[in-house]
């Protein structure tokens, strides 16, 4: 069991956020990534196929004899529970419950932001968590879906005009709600945190819901003795169409000699 790979699944670079902290966290890990790119963007779905796409992925992670399945995807996490997920063979881990607990922790005045995509903020996911650990906590959200496709595009850098003018438009309700604390609680948003953070100012801390996702997983792996005890020998990459636009992003955001290249993959197979 413990030299199985981890698996890591949503619906493009996204769940990035969460394998690259995954891979300092636990560097003798192997991972298998997928993303679901022909079906992306997910944040526009309802329920019910959200609830399909992920038993798709989950199934196509098992099949590749996953020990962890990793929902890298706030849009996943917000509206399937792994009780919805059949034949789940595996500890599963979602990016909300660690999400929260590290906004909650961070926050002094009790406003905390929370951008996620449409389905996301539809769902109450965070913003009904962080009431349920304190009710004296005050939210605004707003959903972002625009993002989600800049990033994809590859539209990253810190200076890039469209990307910092559509930020500015989503993120102005917030800032005018006074938040100390912003949850990017899609896992795209964390590759332009940079811009986010500089139009929030630097006394808004952002939580990150791929690290938080990835700290989690470590301390399931460490809880249930999962750790892998011979070094790492592969980390693959798999994604549902267009390989050479997440190969871009993802070595960008990886980081220069990482050489990731996706393997295009059928969900079915
Ligand atoms: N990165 C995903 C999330 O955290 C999905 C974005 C999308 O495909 O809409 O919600």
């Amino acid at each position: 069991m413990k030299d199985r790979p981890i698996g890591v699944f949503d619906s493009g670079v996204g769940g990035l956020t969460c394998a690259k902290e995954l891979l300092k966290l636990a560097p003798d890990e192997n991972i298998i990534y997928l993303g679901d790119t022909a079906r992306m963007p997910y944040g526009v779905n309802t329920k019910e196929t959200l609830t399909r796409y992920a038993n798709e992925d989950v199934s196509f992670l098992q099949r590749r004899d996953v020990k962890l399945i990793v929902a890298a995807c706030g849009t996943i996490s917000s509206n399937v529970p792994a009780a919805a997920i059949k034949d789940l063979k595996v500890p599963f881990v979602d990016v909300i419950g660690p999400t929260v607990a590290a906004a909650v922790k961070a926050s002094k005045n009790k406003r905390i932001g929370i951008i996620g995509t449409p389905a996301t903020i539809k769902s109450g996911s965070f913003a009904n968590r962080l009431k349920a650990l304190d009710k004296d906590i005050q939210t605004v959200s707003n959903g972002c879906p625009q993002l989600v496709t800049l990033v994809q595009e590859g539209y990253i850098d810190e200076g890039n005009f469209i990307t910092n003018s559509v930020c500015r438009e989503y993120l102005a309700p917030i800032k005018a709600f006074g938040v100390d604390t912003l949850i990017l609680g899609c896992t795209h948003f964390p590759i332009i945190s940079a811009i986010i953070q500089n139009i929030m100012g630097d006394d808004v801390t952002l939580i990150d819901a791929g690290y938080e996702a990835a700290l989690e997983a470590k301390r399931v792996l460490d809880r249930l003795n999962l750790n892998r005890d011979k070094p790492r020998d592969t980390v693959q990459y798999y994604v549902t169409s267009r390989p050479e636009s997440f190969d871009e992003v993802a070595n960008i955001f990886l980081g220069a000699g990482s050489d990731a290249r996706a393997v295009l993959a059928d969900i079915k197979d």
